[in-house]
């Protein structure tokens, strides 16, 4: 009784200040943003990303990376979902792109969503919610996030110098993730978003011959492991390894991976080999609980990263495009 009169209360304010900006409230990020405007937006999206996982499972690390290209990179403001014009190189188009899946999801998405309510929800939410349906669907934690997102009006190639390469060692991918904000344990729950999904040999090839100066193959990386990567990349540089032995679920086996020396990747295998991330690491690999909780928390926050609010950005009516 009592829960159902605060959630009467909690729709009525939420109306209040979704309906009516005459009295100056802030058009901000929040719980529930479209309830009022747009009430089936996350059940539309939801179930577009559950019926395309159902044929390609292999789409949720997609999704998952795109979100975070999209938020590393002007914010989250749909920037990565933007066609490169005539005049204009996007981000899209940018070699870090390799293997960014999932735009059609996104697509189906949209044009549900505008065919219900025209106009209201941004392609930055979107995406934000589909990354996290994905996850879910994949058998990670569910959580609430915020919305109110707008979209952005820029998406420059040049800009995506800005993500992380995966040749960074951990003392690196911890001021990287410093300068946005992030602890050093966000940095490790976020890099446990490798739990899905695969690297082309492109991402790792450096490990596995001519290393350094004293070493052929990478002596952070399993040699048993390092024969069967290379037995991949033979195939050539778009060959892909998953992260893990279960690419399209997301657990904790990334973390149990790098105590095997089994990481694909550099900034992967830094996180166990460096002491200042190790005890992270082995928490996560025996207590996937704990990974969840602190993985949703740092999703969160990187789902708000330089958000654009009220007229700072758009509700771009086709998310390749700016309107
Ligand atoms: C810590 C710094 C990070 C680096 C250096 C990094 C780098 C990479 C690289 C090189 C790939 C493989 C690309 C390819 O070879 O095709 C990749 C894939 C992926 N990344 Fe990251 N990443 C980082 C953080 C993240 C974060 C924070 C997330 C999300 C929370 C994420 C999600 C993914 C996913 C899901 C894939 C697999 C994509 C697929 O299978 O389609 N990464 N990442
Ligand atoms: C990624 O970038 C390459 C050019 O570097 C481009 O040919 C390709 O179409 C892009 N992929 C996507 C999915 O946009
Ligand atoms: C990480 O790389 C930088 C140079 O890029 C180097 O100065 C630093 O010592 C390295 N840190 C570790 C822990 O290897």
């Amino acid at each position: 009784m009592i829960l159902s009169h605060m959630l009467a209360v909690f729709i009525v304010i939420n109306a209040i200040v979704l309906s009516d900006h005459r009295f100056g409230f802030v058009d901000g990020i929040q719980m529930g943003y479209y309830i009022m405007s747009c009430p089936f937006a996350e059940t539309i999206v939801r179930n577009t990303v559950n019926r395309a996982l159902q044929s390609d499972p292999t789409l949720a690390a997609g999704l998952l990376r795109m979100h975070f290209h999209d938020c590393w990179i002007e914010g989250c403001d749909g920037s990565i979902l933007i066609d490169s014009t005539k005049d204009n190189k996007a981000e899209k188009d940018s070699p870090a792109n390799l293997s960014l899946r999932g735009y059609e999801i996104i697509d189906d998405a949209k044009n549900q969503v505008e065919n219900q309510c025209p106009g209201v929800v941004s392609c930055a939410d979107i995406l934000a919610m589909a990354a996290r349906d994905a996850v879910f669907w994949a058998g990670g934690p569910f959580y609430d996030i915020p919305n109110g997102r707008k979209d952005g009006r820029r998406s420059k190639i040049e800009d995506t110098i800005r993500l992380p390469p995966p040749t960074l060692n951990s003392s690196e991918l911890i001021r990287t993730f410093g300068q946005r904000g992030f602890t050093v344990q966000e940095m490790v729950s976020l890099s446990g978003g490798h739990t899905l999904g695969v690297a082309r040999c492109s991402s790792f090839k450096n490990r596995l011959s001519n290393f350094d100066a004293t070493h052929d193959v990478d002596p952070s990386l399993d040699s048993n492991v390092a024969k069967t990567l290379s037995k991949t990349c033979s195939a050539g540089d778009n060959a892909e390894a998953a992260f893990d032995s279960t690419r399209n679920i997301f657990d904790n086996a990334y973390f149990n991976a790098l105590q095997m020396k089994a990481g694909v990747l550099t900034s992967d295998q830094t996180l166990f080999t460096s002491r200042n991330t190790r005890g992270i690491v082995n928490g996560y690999a025996m207590n996937q609980a704990m990974f969840f909780f602190n993985f949703q928390q740092a999703m969160v926050k990187m789902g708000l990263l330089d958000v654009k609010e009220g007229v700072a950005g758009e509700v771009r009516g086709d998310c390749h495009r700016i309107n």
